[in-house]
């Protein structure tokens, strides 16, 4: 089976959880059976694709900032799912040319397209690569010539550290990461929560446990703990869209309520 731009559908047999977001994104790169399960989980939670566009929304504004004002200049995206809409090497690389950006994914589906729509940019890479394994990515030969050590990195985990239960070790991970950031690197997160409206959003993630990959909500003292050793940047961690870039937007974009899904952005200490 192929998808669109002639990329094997590798495990295409079942549903995966980077295809039923692109989705949930109105993209091109799913099958039936993403589409099957996505359609399951939008019943259980129909703020779904609000949920997903104002998350893509915060990870614009976030790169924008971080680019922008705090002027980094190189970015390690983990999870970073299909190509789509406000892709972090084009926001980035829009406020300042010379960035670099590092994708890191464990979908091969997902990296083979993101390599094709990077091939022409020698500034951005896409790896597969498993964030269960920290010193792989960091050892990863594609990851050290990209982004030079000593320099500040922004850290991207945005929507996926909710696909690692307890048992998996989250903040470990996390810290692991974190703590070979020099100082001034930032720590990028968004979070599905309980916290609120517990009842539709702890459908859905039902909807995923037992269609496409574990998934457990967390609060917000949880969420605020992938942060230790980071100062928040204002204005914390908040329900989006609350992040104050993100605010005008994603009211433009929504009715009124704020959606499950914690955001922040931290500076390591
Ligand atoms: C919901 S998507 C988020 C994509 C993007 N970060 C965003 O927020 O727009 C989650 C991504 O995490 C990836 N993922 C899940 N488990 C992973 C793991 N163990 N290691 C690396 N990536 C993983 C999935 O393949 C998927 O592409």
């Amino acid at each position: 089976m192929r998808g669109t731009d002639g990329v094997a559908a590798v495990g295409a047999e079942g549903p995966n959880v980077a295809r039923v977001y692109d989705y949930f994104l109105g993209g091109a790169h799913n099958f039936p059976a993403d589409r099957e399960a996505a359609a399951q989980v939008e019943r259980a939670w129909p703020q779904i694709r609000d949920a997903a566009r104002v998350n893509r929304l915060f990870l614009g504004e976030a790169v924008r900032y971080l680019a922008g004002e705090v002027g980094i200049r190189q970015f390690l995206d983990i999870g970073s799912g299909m190509p789509t809409m406000g892709n972090v090497h084009e926001v980035a690389q829009q406020l300042a040319p010379e960035a670099q950006v590092v994708y890191v994914d464990s979908d091969p589906v997902a990296v083979a397209h993101s390599q094709i729509l990077l091939a022409p940019n020698p500034q951005a890479v896409a790896v597969e690569a498993d964030l269960l394994r920290p010193d792989q990515i960091l050892d990863h030969p594609q990851v050290s010539r990209l982004l030079e050590r000593g320099q500040p990195v922004a850290l991207l985990l945005v929507a996926v550290l909710h696909f690692f239960p307890d048992d998996t070790g989250p903040r470990h991970l996390v810290a692991e990461l974190r703590d070979v950031l020099p100082a001034g690197s930032h720590l990028v997160v968004t979070h599905a929560t309980g916290d609120g409206q517990s009842r539709q959003v702890a459908e859905a993630a039902e909807v995923y446990r037992r269609t496409t990959a574990p998934f457990q909500l967390r609060d917000r003292s949880e969420v605020l703990s992938f942060f230790d050793d980071c100062d928040l940047v204002d204005p914390g961690v908040v329900l989006l869209p609350g992040w104050e870039r993100d605010r005008q937007r994603g009211r433009s974009h929504l009715a009124e309520g704020r959606l499950p899904v914690y955001a922040g952005v931290g500076r390591v200490r």
